[in-house]
C-alpha cells in the first residue's frame, strides 16, 4: 500500500528536496507549512519535478488555536508517518529570542506528536543537527559523542530528540530517527528548487552564491587563525539531495518495522575549509568570489565532520555527491533564480 507521509516544513529548503525524493519513492505527501520562511512557488515546483500532486495545509504548528485543524487534517490524510522539518533555525536570532525559539520549535514538535498519535501513525524522522555536539568531541564525530548545544536553537534540537525518545520509551509502537545533519548545501540538479534565504544569508554557501551572482560585493571569511589546515573553519558539507535521500532511507528502515529511537549522523565524513569551499565554488561558477578575512564569528568552532558509518549500517545510505557537484548544483539554482522564488 502506498505510504502517506506528512512533511512539516515541506516547502522549505531541505523539505522541498525531501518531498521530491519521497514522491519519487512512490509515497504520497501532505505538506504542513506556515510559509513563514518559504514560498508557495516551492510547492508548485515540487509537483512539477515529481510530475504529481501533493496535498498542502498552510498552518502554524506552534499555534494552539490551529492545533485541532492540524490534527484533524493529518488524521483525515491517513498518515503513516512524518518527516518533521518545521521550525526556526537562525542561531543568532535564537540567542536574542530564546522563548520564541522554544515555543515554536518545541510547540510544533508536540503538535505533530499529538496528530500522529491521533492518526495512529507512529513513525517519525526528525531534522536534528550536528550543532547538538557543540565543541565537545574529536573528529570524526560519532553518535555516541557528547552532546551539549551552545545556543537556544541547538538546545531545541536536543530537547526535541529527547522528547521523541521519551515518546518511543513510553510506547513501543513508535519508531523515531533523529537525523543529525551536518552542513546541507547545493540544490536539486534541475535548478528548480533550492535555498532562498529571506534576509542576508547566515550560512556560507548561500552567501558565496549571492556574491558569485553579483547580489553582494564580497564574502567575509570569519577567521583564518583556527588550528586547521589553512586556518579557516572546516565543515562537513553534504549535498541536499543526498540528505533528502537519507530521509527516505530512514523511513524505509522504520517501515521495515524497526521501533525505538535512533540518533544518526547525515554527513559525508569529509571536511572542507572555507577557502576550499570558495575555490570549489569559483571553479563551478567561473565567477570571481572576492573575500576579506574578518574576525571569528562568535560561537563558531574550528572543525567538525561526521563519522557517517551508522547511517550506512542502519539505513544502507551514504552520501554520493562531492563538493564539485554541490557547488555546480547550488550555482545552477542561484544563476537560474537570481532572486530565488520571487521571479
Ligand atoms: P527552512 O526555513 O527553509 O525550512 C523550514 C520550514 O518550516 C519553512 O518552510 C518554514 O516556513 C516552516 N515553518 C517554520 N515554522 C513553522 C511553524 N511554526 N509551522 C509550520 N511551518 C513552519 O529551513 P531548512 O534549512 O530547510 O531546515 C529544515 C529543518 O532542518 C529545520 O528544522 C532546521 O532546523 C533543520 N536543520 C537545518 C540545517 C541547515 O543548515 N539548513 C542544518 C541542520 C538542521
Ligand atoms: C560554515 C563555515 C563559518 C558564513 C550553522 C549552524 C548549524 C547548522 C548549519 C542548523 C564556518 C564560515 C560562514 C560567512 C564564513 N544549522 N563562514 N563566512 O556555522 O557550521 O552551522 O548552519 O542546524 O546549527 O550553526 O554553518 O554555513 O554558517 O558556516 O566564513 O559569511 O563558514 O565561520 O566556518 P555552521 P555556516
Amino acid at each position: 500500500m502506498t505510504q502517506r507521509i506528512v512533511v512539516t516544513g515541506g516547502a522549505g529548503y531541505i523539505g522541498s528536496h525531501v518531498c521530491v525524493e519521497l514522491l519519487a519513492s512512490g509515497r504520497d505527501v501532505l505538506i504542513v507549512d506556515d510559509f513563514s520562511n518559504s514560498h508557495q512557488q516551492a510547492v508548485a515546483r515540487i509537483e512539477e519535478l515529481a510530475q504529481r500532486g501533493v496535498e498542502c495545509l498552510k498552518a502554524d504548528l506552534a499555534d494552539a488555536a490551529q492545533k485541532n485543524a492540524i490534527v484533524n487534517r493529518i488524521k483525515t490524510f491517513g498518515a503513516d508517518g512524518a518527516v518533521h522539518l518545521a521550525g526556526l533555525k537562525a542561531v543568532g536570532e535564537s540567542v536574542a529570542q530564546p522563548a520564541r525559539y522554544y515555543q515554536t520549535n518545541i510547540g510544533a514538535a508536540l503538535t505533530l506528536i499529538e496528530a500522529l498519535g491521533a492518526a495512529n501513525a507512529r513513525s517519525v524522522v526528525f531534522s536534528s543537527s550536528a550543532t547538538v555536539y557543540g565543541d565537545l568531541n574529536d573528529n570524526p564525530v560519532t553518535e555516541e559523542g557528547r552532546t551539549g548545544a551552545t545556543n537556544p536553537y541547538g538546545r531545541t534540537k536536543l530537547f526535541i530528540e529527547e522528547i521523541l525518545k521519551d515518546v518511543a520509551r513510553a510506547n513501543d509502537q513508535w519508531g523515531v530517527a533523529n537525523l543529525r545533519y551536518f552542513n546541507p548545501v547545493g540544490a536539486h540538479a534541475s535548478g528548480r528548487i533550492g535555498e532562498d534565504p529571506n534576509d542576508t544569508p547566515n550560512n556560507l554557501f548561500p552567501y558565496i552564491a549571492q556574491v558569485a551572482v553579483g547580489r553582494r560585493k564580497k564574502l567575509s571569511v570569519f577567521g583564518n587563525d583556527y588550528d586547521t589546515r589553512d586556518g579557516t573553519g572546516v565543515r562537513d558539507y553534504i549535498h541536499v539531495v543526498d540528505l533528502a535521500r537519507g530521509h527516505v532511507a530512514a523511513l524505509d528502515y522504520l517501515s521495515d518495522g524497526e521501533r525505538g529511537a535512533v540518533d544518526v549522523n547525515l554527513g559525508t565524513g569529509r571536511g572542507y575549509s572555507v577557502l576550499e569551499a570558495v575555490a570549489a565554488f569559483k571553479r563551478a561558477s567561473n565567477r570571481d568570489i572576492p573575500y576579506d578575512v574578518v574576525p571569528r564569528r562568535d560561537g563558531d568552532i574550528a572543525e567538525i565532520y561526521a563519522n557517517a558509518s551508522k547511517a550506512k549500517k542502519l539505513f544502507g545510505w551514504s552520501a554520493k555527491k562531492d563538493l564539485d557537484a554541490m557547488c555546480a548544483d547550488h550555482w545552477r539554482w542561484q544563476r537560474e533564480n537570481p532572486n530565488g522564488y520571487n521571479e
